[in-house]
């Protein structure tokens, strides 16, 4: 899959956004090593700290699928911004573990702008398991 599809599937994903308190729409596609991609929207509620944004859910969602992090191969995502859409700092600490940390990430947006990163690159000095032993 190129990556044009996989932001395709990341703008397709985003139409299923639950968004009706920030009317911001975002769509995230990950794309595993056996062709398989797993999509999100983010999904909000009444009580605005329960939002979920669509980058995670499209992660975790690869997770319940019994994905591991060496299968994970691509993500994309994509809002209606003027710039590519970047992550929020909950999804990178989310990303940091669960994602390849050298794996591209297609940031996006709906005018076909794209900018390409990894999450080393957006969250270096990431807290992690190891502070914890
Ligand atoms: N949102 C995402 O889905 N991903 C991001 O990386 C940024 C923010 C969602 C959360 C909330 O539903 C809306 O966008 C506005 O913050």
């Amino acid at each position: 899959m190129t990556k044009e599809e996989l932001i395709e599937r990341a703008k397709e994903a985003r139409k299923l956004s639950y968004s009706p308190y920030s009317h911001f729409a975002v769509g995230a596609a990950l794309l595993c090593k056996d062709g398989r991609v797993f999509v999100g929207s983010n999904v909000e509620n009444s009580s605005y700290p329960l939002c979920m944004c669509a980058e995670r859910n499209a992660l975790y969602m690869a997770k319940m699928n019994g994905v591991q992090k060496e299968e994970m191969v691509a993500l994309a995502l994509t809002a209606d911004t003027d710039e590519p859409c970047s992550p929020c700092g909950a999804c990178r600490q989310v990303l940091s573990e669960l994602f390849p940390k050298d794996a591209p990430i297609y940031m996006s947006n709906l005018k076909g702008d794209v900018q390409e990163t990894t999450i080393s690159e957006l969250l270096p000095f990431a807290f992690s398991e190891d502070a914890l032993k």
